[in-house]
C-alpha cells in the first residue's frame, strides 16, 4: 500500500476544513508562543498539510517556511492553512524524502517533526534522520518532535503483565507488580515481592529494548553492527547476539564526555 492510499483511509487529522486539524493548529500556536525559541527560518518535515509549520511560523513571526513532505498534492493545503493563520511568510514546498534532507534543503533554525510521525522510520532511518536535520540546522537551531511513548501506550496498556509470578522455588514465590512508568528515562518502576508475606525485596527501573534501536545506537558508534539470531548460530540457549565492530573513537569519545554529566 502507498502512502498517498495509506493516508487518503487513515485521514490523520490535519486537513484545514475539518475542526478537529483547526484545534490541533490552535493548540500548535499556543505550545510555540509559550517557548522560548527564536527562528526566523522554519523546516516542517514530514509536513502532511503543513499544519504545524504554518502554526509555528506564526507563532514566532517566522518570515520563511519549508515543508518537506512526501506526498506533494496535501502540501498544496498549505496556503489554506497561512490564510487562516492570517501571515504571509515565504513559502517554500519540497517534494521528497526526508531522509534526503541535506540535498534537499539548505539552512533553517528551527525543525519540526509533529504529528506522531516516528513510526515511518526504522531505527536506522531514525539516526540518518536525525543526523541530516542536525546538518542543516543552524548551531544555534532546534529540533522538535511530537510523539507518544508507544512502549507505555501499546505494551503496559494492552498486553503486559502488572502482576507477574516471576520464579517459584520450593522456599519461596518470588512475584513482580507494575508500579509506575518513567516517561522521560523510558523506563518501568517494578516492584518485587517475595511470598508468603510479601516482603518487598527489590524495586527496580527497567527499559524494555528493542533489539533494532540497540542496533541503531551501536551503529553510530561503529562501523559494523551484526545481528546473529538463534536460527543463525544454531544453540538453543543463546539468544539473539548483537555484534558491533569497528570503534568511531572520535565520535565515541565526544559524546561519552558530554552524556558523563547532561544525563
Ligand atoms: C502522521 S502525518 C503528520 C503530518 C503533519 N506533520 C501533522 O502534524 O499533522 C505523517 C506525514 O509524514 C509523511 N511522510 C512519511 N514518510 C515520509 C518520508 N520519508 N519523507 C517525507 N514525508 C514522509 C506522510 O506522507 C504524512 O503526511
Amino acid at each position: 500500500m502507498s502512502l498517498e492510499e495509506f493516508y487518503r483511509h487513515f485521514r490523520w487529522w490535519m486537513d484545514p476544513d475539518d475542526g478537529r486539524a483547526l484545534r490541533r493548529f490552535n493548540a500548535i500556536v499556543s505550545f510555540f508562543e509559550g517557548r522560548d525559541v527564536e527562528a526566523s527560518r522554519v523546516l516542517d518535515l514530514c509536513a502532511g498539510t503543513g499544519i504545524a509549520g504554518v502554526a509555528a511560523a506564526k507563532a514566532l513571526s517566522a518570515p520563511e517556511l519549508t515543508l518537506v513532505e512526501a506526498r506533494a498534492e496535501d502540501m498544496k493545503k498549505a496556503w489554506k492553512w497561512l490564510e487562516i493563520a492570517g501571515i504571509s511568510p515565504k513559502l517554500r514546498l519540497v517534494a521528497g524524502d526526508v531522509l534526503d534532507l541535506p540535498s534537499l534543503v539548505g539552512e533553517h533554525d528551527l525543525a519540526l517533526l509533529w504529528g506522531h510521525t516516528m513510526p515511518h522510520f526504522d531505527p536506522f532511518e531514525a539516526v540518518r534522520l536525525f543526523s541530516g536535520v542536525a546538518s542543516v540546522l543552524s548551531d544555534d537551531g532546534a529540533f522538535f518532535i511530537e510523539e507518544t511513548d508507544r512502549i507505555k501506550r501499546f505494551l503496559y496498556g494492552s498486553a503486559y503483565k502488572d502482576f507477574l509470578v516471576e520464579r517459584r522455588t520450593q522456599d519461596y514465590t518470588l512475584v513482580s507488580l507494575h508500579e509506575g512508568y518513567d516517561v522521560r528515562r523510558g523506563v518501568e518502576r517494578r516492584g518485587y515481592y517475595r511470598l508468603p508475606g510479601f516482603e518487598k525485596v527489590a524495586g527496580m527501573k527497567l527499559r524494555l529494548w528493542d533489539l533494532a534501536s540497540q542496533l541503531a545506537l551501536g551503529r553510530i558508534f561503529f562501523r559494523e553492527a551484526e545481528l546473529v539470531t538463534p536460527s543463525e548460530h544454531g544453540l538453543s540457549e543463546v539468544s539473539e547476539v548483537l555484534l558491533f565492530r569497528g570503534p568511531k573513537k572520535g565520535i565515541a569519545r565526544g559524546v561519552y564526555s558530554e552524556f558523563q554529566n547532561s544525563l
